[in-house]
């Protein structure tokens, strides 16, 4: 979604800007651009991509400056709309992330008053705020502006008569990168990995005041200290490594990310399982909460709890739970979010907390803003994902499951060895996938003809069917459904015909003989079938077209298996398709609006 660059300092700010936006494309916007203070206050933008942007910017000594990529919510993606926005007089520059929920009623007032609106943006608000507020004093009319704001907002400001940046966040993430001499700010910590890896973390309500030597952050008027951390993304884990697309090395990344989330966790003498987070597991039941491919990660969650923790578990799309639900006897609620600024999974959990529930949160990045709502979190060690498409963060969210379900064991000794086992065989299993990848690439680019294909499983399989259909339709743009493949015959039957393909997860488990029938009825309507299948499963080549083997895993941990051959075969499809695959039109890679 939108994001947000800043920097004060000694050195020309436009090449850097420049270079932190890019840093931040994979999150996808529509339009971008940039304010400096050089020869007075300097703004371009556009609906183009940054590269382009680049070409008509003048050299410029400026050593101030903010920028801005855009994901448009108020207001269609335009020249008018981009970011920055400035006030009536052109002295005030502001970009911001958020949704101001009262800019209809702030717009109103600064029009009767004889200000002049040109976007249909809620962030024009901003400027003429602070316009109005502005006694000389940037901070001040910054900070007065935003007692009139609500909603939610990461803003960075600057002002022609001044040499600072203001910044100021609120349920929006903001950071600040620290230099010799010279100051940066993103809205995400891709944006400063070629600058610093010396960062502090803005929390909501906090307003700082950047020069290039000094930083000061208040919070309520009162100054205060935020600690410094170390930023562990660096420029090469979040460069392509040689491989044509992010996510086809964030695919060939996961056996990495499974050995070492396994590896920490797991003792490799004594069969126990230890996390830094702590369960109570005397609570009556688990609430997981999550969105798009985190809540098909939650579901296979809800399976694995069940069957090895012993504890019934509910699992809730995070945008409904926020509508006149509730819950009952004391629950754990889990929000799963792998980028941890998902809007309706916040506001969800925050809805679980204040209907009394004990929080936690799952995640891969370190200090988003889920990690504030939960109590305690547990982190995924899946490294920056620049790919739009959920992969390896996805495997990790699974991984986490094995671990936490595993920690609460309900299991025999020999049962518990087995599944840890199991865990520590994955990174091979999953490699030995990878290997496979020109026959995936095969089955990708014969799927890649069709407009429309159903992805069907049973039991653990059912969520990957949906995981499998979300990642075919948002990276190659072919319509994909997921069913639990007993559902077809109920009504989508009567979309089944030759140019109509399946692919159809069919485990050697309870399902087997079911999956066989529903297989039977999908071809007696003549639709072709992929079946992911079992390696050795002599039968299954029979009733199928095509049979793509995986390697045998146990039933509770396929989903690891299949998802990386699911995203392969999605890859592939894309990649014929000649589709933009790191940057999927009209999605974004965390989505901080409801
Ligand atoms: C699909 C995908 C999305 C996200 C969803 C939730 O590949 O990435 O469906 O899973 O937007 O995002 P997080 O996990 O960041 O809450």
């Amino acid at each position: 979604m939108c994001g947000i660059v800043g920097y004060v300092g000694c050195k020309e700010a436009q090449p850097i800007l420049v270079n932190c936006l890019k840093r931040l494309e994979y999150r996808g916007y529509d339009s971008c651009g940039l304010a400096f203070l050089g020869d007075g206050l300097q703004v371009y933008k556009d609906v183009v991509r940054i590269g382009e942007l680049e070409k008509i910017l003048p050299p410029n000594g400026g050593r101030v400056g903010i920028g801005h990529t855009r994901w448009a919510t108020h207001g269609r993606p335009s020249k008018v709309n981009a970011h920055p926005h400035v006030d009536c007089r052109g002295e005030i520059a502001v970009v911001h992330n958020g949704i101001i929920s009262n800019f209809l009623a702030l717009r109103e007032r600064l029009v009767s008053e004889g200000h002049h609106f040109f976007s249909e943006t809620d962030t024009e608000v901003l400027p003429h705020l602070i316009e109005k507020y502005y006694r000389g004093n940037l901070e001040e009319a910054v900070r007065r502006a935003l007692q009139d704001v609500e909603g939610s907002y990461a803003v960075a400001v600057i002002h022609r008569n001044s040499g600072e940046l203001i910044a100021a966040r609120h349920e929006s993430p903001l950071l600040i990168g620290l230099g010799d001499g010279e100051k940066f700010l993103a809205s995400d910590a891709p944006a400063l990995v070629d600058y610093s890896d010396r960062v502090v973390y803005l929390e909501d309500g906090d307003l700082v005041v950047m020069h290039g030597e000094g930083l000061k952050i208040s919070n309520q008027g009162r100054e205060v200290v935020r600690k410094e951390h170390h930023l562990e993304w660096t420029a090469k884990n979040v460069g392509k490594a040689g491989y044509e697309h992010f996510m086809l090395k964030e695919i060939h990344e996961q056996p990495g990310v499974i050995e070492e989330m396994v590896g920490e966790s797991v003792s490799t003498i004594e069969p126990s399982v230890n996390l830094e987070v702590f369960i109570d597991r005397t609570v009556d039941g688990i609430l997981l909460l999550a969105c798009g491919t985190s809540y098909y990660a939650a579901m296979v969650g809800q399976q694995v709890l069940e069957e090895i923790a012993r504890l019934p578990v509910r699992v809730e799309l995070a945008s409904e739970f926020s509508y006149s639900r509730t819950v009952v006897g004391r629950t754990l609620a889990i929000a799963i979010s792998q980028s941890g600024e998902t809007a309706d999974t916040n506001r969800a959990l925050k809805k679980a907390r204040d209907l009394g529930c004990r929080t936690m949160a799952i995640t891969n990045v370190r200090d988003s803003t889920v990690t504030r709502i939960a109590e305690q979190s547990f982190y995924t060690k899946a490294g920056p994902e620049i790919g739009v498409a959920a992969t390896k963060s996805f495997t990790a969210q699974l991984i986490a499951f094995y671990l936490i379900a595993l920690s609460l064991a309900e299991v025999d000794a020999g049962t518990f060895r087995h599944m840890t086992q199991e865990l520590r065989l994955l990174p091979s299993k999953v490699q030995r996938v990878l290997d496979s990848e020109k026959v995936i690439a095969g089955h990708g680019r014969r799927l890649s003809g069709y407009e429309s294909v159903f992805y069907v499983g049973r039991g653990i399989s059912y969520p990957m069917a949906l995981e499998g259909a979300l990642k075919i339709k948002e990276i190659a743009y072919i319509h994909a459904e997921g069913y639990a493949a007993g559902e077809l015959k109920h009504g989508p039957f009567a979309l089944l015909r030759e140019k109509f393909p399946v692919v159809a997860l069919t485990l050697r488990d309870d399902t087997y003989e079911a999956m066989l029938s529903n297989i039977k009825e999908i071809k007696a309507r003549e639709s072709p079938v992929l079946a992911l299948a079992e390696e050795g499963d002599q039968e299954i080549a029979k009733y199928v077209d095509y049979v793509l083997p995986l390697p045998q895993t146990d039933r509770l941990f396929a989903p690891v298996v299949i998802s990386v051959a699911l995203q392969l075969l999605a890859y592939f499809a894309a990649r014929s398709r000649g589709c933009p695959i790191d940057t999927p039109r009209n999605l974004a890679k965390s989505v901080t609006v409801e």
